[in-house]
């Protein structure tokens, strides 16, 4: 997103007021972001907060009818990277769908040389009404991309279908067409580690966790995407990925997955070790299943190997290594230990205090942590929008 130019639309709807959220989200991920305004989305937003929260001038009117100055939309079509229309309002869409140009943001929209995307927002009889679906169309045969609207409370007290996207949802929309591209990873090997690993004990019986493998497979996902050819070695996990840039590789102990790994790592560009690797190993599996009979039973453990440090201790120059971490508290103190034991160019750190965050479920709440001191938190996000997070990272890191 960085450097990204996003030129952003806001028409006259009550749901004005969370583009500023919108607004503070892209500015925070390194976007340049313009707006325009329609005369009466100035009802429901000042311009003033607008500019200042964009840290740009706002466009309104064709000209200002102060200075004279002249708001070229023809030079704003040139500027944006994106044209975000937010909230959409159903007489802006219904002027955009039928090439109306009797404002400034209309213009641009004519103007505009790369994609435009749009929010709709409006009651929900207005937004299920023939005319305003049947424009939709319109739109969308003409290339520009719809967020679909949500469901729920609306500003005239009624409930149902037309509500604006919220802003984080508006923001993964422009993430993934300007913020990444299919070839941001092209030919360059990728090994992943994901899920649990579970340790036997005799035949029937292991030492496992609650590792769903989730963040590794979307992981894999978002670098296939962008190009890479990925190697995934996963415990046990109900997932599974198909892609033929994809070798799938699934194992069930820590030392399965150090050998896989070990047949591999050399050959890679980037290592992301997301696995949750048992720490420790029963002593012994017992080949017939182990009975019942006193009252305590002892478990003897020895140690796993640790993969990600055997990986660390090998790394060229030439290659990247990223590993996972619960840490709760400390985490630059905590992350920088762990940094430089493991030989990593990044932690990525989650906290099962977070709710939402870590094992099974489909979110996750990170900070990274690299080896040139610099830490970055995220919000609370789905699993897939981590993944494109850690990549992104990635890729301005390397540079
Ligand atoms: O030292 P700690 O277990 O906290 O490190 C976690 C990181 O190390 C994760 O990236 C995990 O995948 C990796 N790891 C590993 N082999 C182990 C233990 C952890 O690769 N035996």
């Amino acid at each position: 997103m960085r450097g990204k130019r996003i030129l952003l639309g806001i028409t006259g709807g009550i749901a004005a007021y969370k583009i500023t959220f919108l607004i503070r989200l892209l500015k925070k991920n390194g976007a340049d972001v313009k707006c325009i305004m329609t005369p009466s989305a100035v009802d429901f937003i000042s311009p003033l907060v607008v500019s200042t929260l964009s840290n740009n001038p706002v466009g309104i009117e064709f000209w200002n009818k102060q200075n004279g100055t002249w708001n070229n939309h023809v030079e704003y079509g040139l500027w944006a990277d994106l044209f975000v229309v937010a909230p959409l309002t159903a007489n802006t869409l219904s002027k955009m769908a039928n090439g109306s140009c009797d404002n400034l943001l209309l213009a641009t929209y004519l103007s505009m040389k790369t994609k435009t995307i749009v929010a709709p927002a409006m009651d929900l009889d207005m937004y299920a009404h023939p005319t305003t679906q049947r424009n939709l169309e319109l739109l969308t045969k003409d290339g520009v991309q719809i967020i679909p609207v949500e469901s729920g409370e609306l500003a005239s007290g009624l409930s149902g279908e037309g509500r604006m996207a919220e802003p984080d949802t508006v923001f993964e929309y422009i993430e993934n067409i300007v913020g990444a591209s299919k070839n941001d990873f092209l030919g360059k090997k990728v090994i992943i580690t994901a899920g649990p690993t579970y340790e036997a004990l005799d035949p029937v019986r292991f030492i496992g966790n609650h590792s769903s493998g989730k963040m590794g497979f979307r992981i894999a996902e978002e670098f296939l995407a962008r190009g890479a050819k990925v190697m995934l070695v996963t415990g046990p996990t109900h997932l599974s990925l198909e892609n033929e840039d994809l070798e799938f590789i699934q194992i069930k102990s820590a030392d399965e997955m150090l050998h896989e790994v070990q047949q591999r790592w050399t050959d890679c560009d980037y290592g992301v070790f997301a696995a949750a690797v048992a720490d420790y190993r029963p002593k012994n599996k017992e080949t017939e299943k182990i009975k019942k009979k006193a009252d305590d039973m002892i478990i003897e453990l020895v140690k796993n190997p640790d993969i990600l440090k055997w990986a660390g201790s090998v790394k060229t120059d030439q290659q990247y290594l990223i590993g996972f971490a619960l840490e709760t508290q400390d985490l630059i103190k905590n992350g920088t230990k762990k940094l430089e034991a493991k030989n990593l160019n990044m932690i990525v750190m989650n906290s099962l205090k977070d709710i939402g965050a870590g094992f099974g479920v489909d979110t996750n709440k990170i900070s990274i942590l690299d080896n040139r001191n610099n830490l970055e938190s995220f919000e609370l996000k789905s699993k897939e929008a981590v993944a494109k997070d850690i990549l992104n990272y990635l890729k301005t890191y390397i540079g």
